[in-house]
Formats: C-alpha cells, sequence, structure tokens
C-alpha cells in the first residue's frame, strides 16, 4: 500500500487484564516499545494520542474474586491502581489510561453493539452450552478446563489450550469439568449473538494479504494463516454476569463478549480524554474515523488475530471506523529460560523491581529493548541485566559522558569552551554521527525497536573513541599551570551567578587565546560535548529519565529531534551544572539475590507439585517383584497413521522382536528414537491400541508440564537385561 502522509497518529497499546500486576514481560512485549515509538513522535511534534486503560471484564476477574471472597469490583480496583502506578513508574506515558468498568465505556461499548444488532449486522443463534448444575450458570471460557483435543493437554483452558497456542470452545473440551464447582458441566441450550467473520473474509484477505504486506513477518503470517482457513461466526455475547449488559431485549444475563468489549475501549478511553479537555484533543471522532489518522496498535503475539481479525471487522461491520496501519506485535519474553507465568510467580514483577533497584527505571528499559522478543521468543537473563548495564550503560554511554563532563570542568570551570580549527580526526567523528538521525529513524518507522537503540549507543561508542584517540588530558599537560585560575565558586545547586559566569568565560577566552594546546583541548572537548548533547536526544525516547537527568547536568532545557546529529546543540560560553554519574555499576550480590529469589519460587513450586502429586501408597516387595521391566533396543519407530499421539516401536527385547504402541509422538520424532534403548514393561497383557497389537509399555517420565522423556540407560545393555 502507499504511504500516506497522514496528519496524526493514535497510538494503542493492548489493554492490561485487571487481575494481577504488570511483569517484565508485559512491558518488553507492548509497553516499552508503544512508549519508545510515541515519544519519538512527540519529539518530531507530531500530533499523536497514546491510548491504555485497564481490561476488567472477563471470566479470570471473576474466578479470581470468587477464590479471594471479593467481588470483581474490588479486584479491578485494586490491580487498575497497581497497574496505573506501575506505567507511571516506568514512563510509560499514555495520554490516557482509563478502564473498562468506566460509565463512558459501557455505554460506548452498549452502544456499539446496538449499533450493530440494529443494522442486522449481528446473527442470532442457539447453541448448546456447557451448564453447570451446581452453581446454576453456563460455563464460558475459562470457567472450564478439560483435555485439549489437539495436543491432549490436560489442562486446555475452554477458550485456548496454552500448551498448543490453539482457540477453543468450552464444548471441544474432552472430559470438561468446572472450574467453580469442579463438577462435569452438562449441555443447556442457549441464545447468542454472533459476528459472521465469514462475510467479511474476502475483505480482510484483500485488506492485510494484499494491502498490508509490509507488517512484521510474525503478524501477517498469523492473518494468513487465519485467512486460509474458513472464518466461523463467532460469538459476541456470553452467558455471565461480569460484563456489560447485552443491550437487547431478551438478553437478560448475558453480557458482551470481553473481547469484544475491550477493544472499544481504546476509542471510548479517547473520549474521555477529548471530553476532559477538548482544546487539547479535539473530538474523540479526530483520533478514530478521520481518513488522516493513522492507527498503531501495539499487542503481544497472543492477541494478533483480535487486533487483525475481529476488531477490524467489528469496526467495519460498524461502519465510519478507520483501521489500523500497523499492529507491530511481539514474540514473548522468557524468564530465565522458563516461560513466564503469572500462576507460578515465574516473573519479575514491575513494582518489586522498584524496591530492590529504585530509580533504575531505565536501566530496564534499556535492557528490555536490546533484548526485545521481536522476531523470536526471547530470554531475560539476570547475568545478562547485569552485564548490559556495567558493561554498556556504565562503561559505554555514562563513561563517555562522565569523561567529557569532568574535563570540562577541570579545563574550563564548566563551561563550554569555543570550538576551534576542526583537524581530520574531529571531521571524521562529526561525520561518523552525522548520519545517525536517519538511521535511528529508519529503524523507528519500521518499529526495529532494538536496532534503533544499537545506534543511539554506537553514538556514544563514537564519543568514547574519539576522546580516547585525541587525549585531552596528555594535550593537558603542555598548558601553562599558571595561567589557570582555581574553578569559578557555583551556587548551592551546582549553577553559575551571572557574575561567575562571566569570569569563567574571560578566563577560557584568555587560556584558549594564549595556548595552542588549550585551544585544541577546547575544541576537543566541544566536539565531545555536542556529542553528549545528541546522546541526551538520542536516548530520549529510550530512556527518558537518564536524559532529562543528562539535559539537567547539562542545563539543555530547550530541545528538538531535528537537532540530532548536529554539532550546534550547546553553544560556546553555554555553563553547565556540577556532573554526576548516570549510570552506576551493579554488584553480584544484588544479582545474587534475584536469583535467589527465583530459586525459592522454583523449589516453592516444586513441593506444590508435589504435593498436588504426592507419592502412592506402599505396597509388599512381593508386588514389586511381580513386575518384569526391560531394556530393548528400538530397531523400528513410525507415526501410527491418523493418530497424532502414537508411535509404534519394533523392539528387540533380546528374545524376539515385539510391537509396543506408545503415546508420546508429541514428543518425539520416529528417527530420533531408532538404534536407541528404552525401558518397558514386558508383562503385561497385550491389548488393541488403533487396531495395533501392543506387547507392553514404555517407560517414560512426566515432567510437570505434562511433556513426556522416554526412560533409558546410562551405560548401553545387552537387550532383555532386567531393570531390578
Ligand atoms: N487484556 C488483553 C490481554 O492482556 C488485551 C486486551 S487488548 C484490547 O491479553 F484490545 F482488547 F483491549
Ligand atoms: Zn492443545
Amino acid at each position: 500500500m502507499e504511504k500516506k502522509n497522514y496528519k496524526r497518529t493514535t497510538v494503542t497499546a493492548a489493554l492490561p487484564y485487571a487481575n494481577g500486576g504488570v511483569h517484565i514481560g508485559h512491558l518488553a512485549g507492548v509497553y516499552v516499545p508503544a512508549d519508545i515509538y510515541t515519544r519519538y513522535l512527540r519529539l518530531k511534534g507530531q500530533e499523536v494520542m497514546f491510548v491504555c486503560g485497564s481490561d476488567e471484564h472477563g471470566v479470570p476477574i471473576t474466578i479470581r474474586a470468587r477464590k479471594e471472597g471479593i467481588t470483581p469490583q474490588q479486584v479491578v480496583d485494586r490491580y487498575h491502581e497497581m497497574i496505573s502506578r506501575s506505567f507511571e513508574d516506568f514512563g510509560i506515558s499514555f495520554d490516557v489510561y482509563s478502564r473498562t468498568t468506566s460509565k463512558t465505556h459501557h455505554k460506548f461499548a452498549a452502544d456499539f453493539f446496538k449499533k450493530l444488532y440494529d443494522d442486522g449486522k449481528l446473527t442470532e443463534k442457539t447453541s448448546t452450552q456447557l451448564y453447570d448444575e451446581e452453581a446454576h450458570q453456563f460455563l464460558a471460557d475459562r470457567y472450564v478446563t478439560g483435555e485439549c483435543p489437539h495436543c491432549h493437554n490436560q489442562g486446555a483452558y475452554g477458550d485456548q489450550c496454552e500448551k498448543c497456542g490453539r482457540d477453543l470452545s468450552p464444548t471441544e473440551l474432552i472430559n470438561p469439568k468446572s472450574t467453580i464447582s469442579g463438577s462435569t458441566p452438562v449441555l443447556r441450550e442457549t441464545k447468542n449473538w454472533y459476528l459472521p467473520l465469514n462475510e467479511y473474509q474476502e475483505w480482510l484477505k484483500k485488506w492485510i494479504l494484499e494491502g498490508h504486506k509490509e507488517w512484521r513477518s510474525n503478524v501477517y503470517g498469523q492473518c494468513k494463516s487465519w485467512l486460509e482457513m474458513d472464518l466461523q461466526p463467532r460469538a459476541m455475547t456470553r452467558d455471565l454476569d461480569w460484563g456489560i449488559p447485552v443491550p437487547v431485549e431478551g438478553a437478560e444475563g448475558k453480557v458482551l463478549y470481553v473481547w469484544f468489549d475491550a477493544p472499544i475501549g481504546y476509542i471510548s478511553n479517547t473520549k474521555e480524554l477529548c471530553e476532559r479537555d477538548p482544546e487539547r484533543w479535539g473530538t474523540w471522532q479526530k483520533w478514530w474515523q478521520d481518513d488522516d489518522t493513522r492507527l498503531v496498535h501495539f499487542i503481544g503475539k497472543d492477541n494478533i488475530v483480535f487486533h487483525c481479525i475481529i476488531f477490524p471487522t467489528m469496526m467495519h461491520a460498524h461502519g465510519g471506523y478507520i483501521m489500523p496501519d500497523n499492529v507491530p506485535s511481539n514474540e514473548f519474553l522468557n524468564l530465565e529460560n522458563d516461560k513466564i507465568s503469572t500462576s507460578r510467580n515465574w516473573a519479575v514483577w514491575l513494582h518489586e523491581y522498584l524496591v530492590d533497584f529504585p530509580g533504575k527505571q531505565d536501566v530496564m528499559r534499556y535492557v528490555l529493548t536490546a533484548n526485545a522478543p521481536e522476531t523470536k521468543d526471547n530470554n531475560f537473563m539476570w547475568s545478562d541485566f547485569q552485564e548490559r548495564n556495567n558493561s554498556e550503560l556504565v562503561a559505554i554511554y555514562g563513561n563517555f559522558v562522565n569523561r567529557a563532563l569532568q574535563l570540562t570542568k577541570k579545563y574550563f570551570g564548566g563551561v563550554v569552551p569555543e570550538c576551534g580549527e576542526l583537524t581530520n580526526t574531529d571531521k571524521a567523528a562529526i561525520a561518523d554521527f552525522a548520519d545517525v538521525k536517519v538511521r535511528v529513524e529508519q529503524h523507528l518507522e519500521q518499529f526495529k525497536f532494538r536496532d534503533a537503540l544499537k545506534e543511539a549507543m554506537n553514538l556514544a561508542r563514537i564519543g568514547n573513541k574519539y576522546i580516547t584517540e585525541c587525549e585531552p588530558w596528555k594535550l593537558w599537560k603542555q598548558v601553562d599551570a599558571a595561567l589557570v585560575q582555581p574553578a569559578v565558586e557555583r551556587r548551592e545547586d551546582g549553577t553559575l551567578t551571572a557574575a561567575a559566569l562571566k569570569k569563567q568565560q574571560d578566563q577560557n577566552a584568555q587560556l584558549i587565546a594564549q595556548s595552542e594546546a588549550a585551544r585544541r583541548i577546547a575544541t576537543i572537548l566541544n566536539v565531545s560535548l555536542q556529542l553528549v548533547g545528541n546522546l541526551s536526544i538520542a536516548f530520549d525516547p529510550f530512556m527518558p529519565f537518564s536524559s532529562n537527568k543528562l539535559r539537567k547536568m547539562l542545563c539543555l532545557d530547550d530541545f528538538r529531534w531535528e537537532q540530532l546529529g548536529s554539532t550546534d546543540i550547546l553553544p560556546a560560553g553555554h555553563a553547565m551544572q556540577e556532573p554526576d554519574l548516570l549510570f552506576e555499576k551493579i554488584e553480584d550480590e544484588a544479582i545474587q539475590a534475584q536469583l535467589d529469589r527465583l530459586e525459592r519460587i522454583k523449589k516453592e513450586n516444586e513441593l506444590a507439585a508435589h504435593k498436588a502429586n504426592p507419592v502412592k501408597q506402599d505396597i509388599a516387595f512381593e508386588e514389586w517383584e511381580k513386575l518384569d521391566i526391560r531394556v530393548g533396543t528400538v530397531l523400528e519407530c513410525e507415526k501410527v497413521p491418523k493418530a497424532d499421539k502414537l508411535l509404534r516401536f519394533l523392539i528387540d527385547d533380546g528374545l524376539e522382536k515385539r510391537t509396543i504402541v506408545s503415546g508420546i509422538a508429541k514428543y518425539y520424532k520416529p528417527e530420533e528414537l531408532i538404534g536407541k534403548q528404552v525401558c518397558f514393561l514386558a508383562n503385561l497383557p497385550a491389548r488393541k491400541l488403533r487396531g495395533i497389537e501392543s506387547q507392553g509399555m514404555i517407560l517414560s517420565a512426566e515432567d510437570a508440564d505434562g511433556s513426556l522423556s522416554v526412560v533409558t540407560t546410562l551405560r548401553t545393555v545387552k537387550p532383555g537385561s532386567e531393570v531390578k
């Protein structure tokens, strides 16, 4: 699609569920990149609105309320507070952060639904749904768990299997169980309203597959695989009592599907802001219905279908709305090689981080961006966090800034010295950073935040190299000490009085006039200080706190993004404050404390898993002796046709060849197992599986996540050896 010249941008960040805190996975996946992008647009002087808020409906919230014996409203009140505080603490600069339990939102979402309903855009359908007879309610989404029909994960939810990632409906689950009462639900008829996605499939194909080939490949690819299947009508209402009542007669006891109301929250939150300050923001329609507005959704990868298919279809069916121009979606961030999980407390929570590392929000922003899961899942390691802080922020960025400022303080009393004639070294350094603006911009416009950050860091590398090459401290030895008077006194806040400044400026001028070496040092430091000024601009979208701090030291109140790459950011004669360190080293102990904490959590989880799976009752020794476990060598192994769980083995058991069928196809490729030795139960009566007679059972260990690993011996043994 041709690139349009938009007048303004609406940036949204996925509304977080108000049933837990914010962790680094959220930050890395959605909020930091969205914030960098928005800050960048603002710095460029573009008109932009950054919208977010809490997603306060949905089943997980009611489940938590039930567990804690409080109301859903109490749950969302608590977490809305906590989440907004975390975002504020980390400098996520939303223009509005509201919530989906607000009046404005309830009305907006209900009206949106009503319009679709009145215009005949929704279809009414009666279906059989799971019903909990003990709790007297229908079981939507996460109110049911059971076995996934695709990957046979036992703990799949009624809306999704977290193991294989497939979307599910509660009635698809094998052996469903109510999470409210634990009982087995029954089927009951109920009426709901559906959005006929199938009717919009061609339109979606054209819009995305033809029109947005520039979307990130993970996003485009997911859309493509959805759009290559037949889309099905999707229920937009639920039989629940927590949510926005369906504004239609005969819909008592039903609410809007949370994925219907939540994205509308972007719009209603915009409306709220516009009504609060119409002079500044204009009308909400300007941000959502004007063709000159560009809409960008920042989300995590589990949200792609909702933001690329369902919400656009809702807006298209409603009419009048602009479509998202891009949907930059990140993959997931793991923590120390393990999936981040709220229920297992395997996470770094923002509010806890700030207790352990006060004032270090930029360090986290930096590390999460440098290591952002932009194209693949990535891993957060505490050792990497320390390394990036110590050898990048401290040793490169902080070090250069400190050298430039300390030397200027020492030689010129903290007043920017005059730039003299440029040498080739100076010119080369200046040329090196002259095009950094173009490069940072190119990456940011393509949502490549890691690369953009690298370019910014490169500036500091250029600076360090330059100052090391020039060695002003060596030149200083040639300056006649008698020419230098003690630095002028400062006010308590580090600033100079007008008279003191004048005195210092005169002294610097004199020094430069009388000494060739001083002239050269002045030029080197002038160039270095311009670079420092550049750094404060380039890093501003990424690390706003440090940039602010740096600009304070530089006494640089006014700056523009456009100055990036230039050498006239700090004029000669400009007085700066006392320099302070921008970053500080993080010691091993602080990192070890974090690793210890994770280790503790892991232990607790193991203990809990153990409790959930306690050791069985004792047996008599004779019982054990009855088991005949042997080692066999795998001669053949292949998939059983039409059974996605099963592998058929042919095993050399020492005497003959025996066939065993085993349900481990998901965890091994057949060729991986051929030639390997396995342990099997040899005296289990033969039984037929998918028409194949299985003579025994292959032993596997089941991991906490349900995955299977075949049991073998440490050394190769003769086939038929007994396991005792
Ligand atoms: N609460 C959802 C999640 O965390 C995201 C909602 S995004 C919205 O996955 F568009 F629906 F608002
Ligand atoms: Zn599954």
